[in-house]
């Protein structure tokens, strides 16, 4: 790998500035919008097909082929191999999931969960980590901070618990994290600021400590982050045999991973490695749809680069103006302003892309029936499942289809939301998140309270 032929490139076409990969920038210093990572592949080896890569399966000694995003590492290669920090990230697998595949309306065979939570940290955020914590090693980083609402801040403290030339800086909404992903950050030694806010305020707060003190800042704005997070695309191509699927669900929040999905399958095009592309579907929470609403209401597309700006600054002014907050169960996604907004246009735009949203409600009967399935996630990651189902149901996916909904976080990030859905009566239910419209939970397991006798347990075993 050359470092030379990898080089940062602002995604606006009117500006097109260029910066080398040593250089630490969250945004275009020219005009301010979003940079990519970009590579001159005709500098570079590269393999001629998808295949070639099975022969990392035979070095799973080499710790850089064991990990599921640096087997690849000539699809993202910015580093050379001594700089590469890994802890074996991306050893998830893609399940043939038949049971939920009933409920997300797929027929038997065609469905597939992708289960991100067996990375390190428990997300599908350690793909990205790896990449970025490898850039601020190669930048020489010292600090690193960044905002989130929970698993993002899991994973940096893992990779900065792991690597102490770097110390980690985390900001989290008060009050706004599951407590699997707080305690996360809290035993992995990570200094963690619980700001008075929600996690767009944490996101405006560490970008100005980051530009200010001259931090290294580790959310999805960061163009290496994504680099890393391509990789989950490689890997579901691989566990289908190279074969592209008809769609590519996932929930969408600060949308980096639908950014990084559509970047992974237009550098497959320009190399000839795939033929064609998967259709992509973001799912927003119903209550943090800003995604879903300036696509289907305002009609707000890629535009070959020439996004409307004005557009996106009018809908914010009102969203602020109505004091509308996002507000959901599923807090991974509870996002007013994402970041990514316009990478995820491009790759919609790239792979004629639909953007769904879904209540609470119908994110947590999914995550109950993707437990059932046999893996389990955390609401966010449900969303993907729910959002199947409804476009199933709105005639968008045939259920012939082949479909890959990605399960982005753990069962074990959120047990709050788990135990409530499956322990609380109806009404309970009802009254605990009746700002969230949850109402009912059809497909509790409710734990039977038996007395400490065996004619009551050898009843309650049976009933
Ligand atoms: N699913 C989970 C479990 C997440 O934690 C996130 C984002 C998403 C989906 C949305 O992904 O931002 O790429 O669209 N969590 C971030 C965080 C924001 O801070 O941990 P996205």
């Amino acid at each position: 790998m050359k470092t030379e032929a990898a080089y940062q490139k602002c995604i606006r076409p009117t500006c097109g500035a260029e910066f080398a990969v040593r250089e630490t920038l969250f945004a275009c210093p020219k005009c301010g919008d979003l940079l990519d990572v970009k590579y001159r592949w005709d500098k570079l080896d590269r393999p001629t097909n998808l295949a070639w890569f099975e022969r990392r399966w035979a070095e799973r000694r080499d710790p850089l082929a064991l990990s599921g995003v640096w087997r690849f590492r000539e699809l993202l290669p910015f580093a050379g191999r001594d700089e590469i920090i890994t802890l074996g990230e991306g050893q998830t697998i893609l399940q043939t999931a038949d049971r939920v595949a009933e409920y997300a309306k797929i027929r038997p065979g065609r469905f597939h969960l992708q289960y991100e939570g067996l990375n390190p940290s428990g997300s599908f955020k350690d793909n990205g980590m790896t990449a970025a914590f490898t850039h601020a090693r190669l930048v020489g980083a010292r600090r690193a901070a960044c905002a989130s609402t929970g698993n993002t801040s899991a994973s940096m403290a893992v990779y900065a618990a792991a690597n102490p030339a770097i110390s980690g800086l985390v900001f989290v909404g008060s009050g706004k994290i599951a407590y699997g992903k707080l305690s996360q950050a809290l035993d992995y030694g990570v200094r963690t600021l619980q700001l008075v806010g929600d996690f767009d305020a944490c996101m405006a707060r560490v970008k100005e400590v980051a530009a200010r003190f001259g931090i290294y800042l580790m959310n999805s704005v960061n163009p290496f982050r994504l680099e890393g997070q391509k990789a989950i695309m490689f890997r579901v191509l691989e566990a289908l045999n190279w074969e592209v699927p008809d769609w590519i669900v996932v929930p969408g929040g600060n949308l980096g991973n639908s950014s990084s999905f559509g970047k992974a399958f237009a550098e497959l095009l320009e190399l000839g490695l795939i033929k064609k592309v998967p259709r992509l579907a973001v799912i927003n929470a119903a209550g943090a749809d800003t995604l879903y609403r300036l696509v289907n209401d305002e009609g707000l597309r890629w535009n070959g680069g020439a996004v409307d700006d004005a557009k996106i600054d009018r809908f914010y002014a009102a969203m602020d103006a109505a004091g509308r907050r996002a507000k959901t169960l599923a807090s991974a996604i509870e996002i007013n302003r994402p970041v990514n907004l316009k990478k995820c246009l491009r790759a919609l735009d790239l792979m004629c892309g639909v953007v769904e949203r879904v209540t609470d409600q119908e994110i947590l009967d999914a995550k109950a029936q993707v437990g059932r399935g046999g893996l389990g996630c955390e609401p966010a990651s449900a969303a993907s499942v729910a959002g199947t189902r409804k476009l199933v149901e709105r005639g968008l996916i045939d259920p012939a289809e082949r479909v890959v909904c990605i399960l982005t976080g753990h069962l074990l990030k959120d047990p709050t939301a788990t135990v409530a859905y499956h322990t609380k009566t109806d009404a309970e239910l009802a009254e605990t998140y009746a700002p969230y419209g949850v109402r009912a939970a059809a497909f509790a397991n409710r734990p039977i309270v038996v007395e400490d006798n065996m004619d009551a347990i050898i009843k309650a075993m049976e009933e």
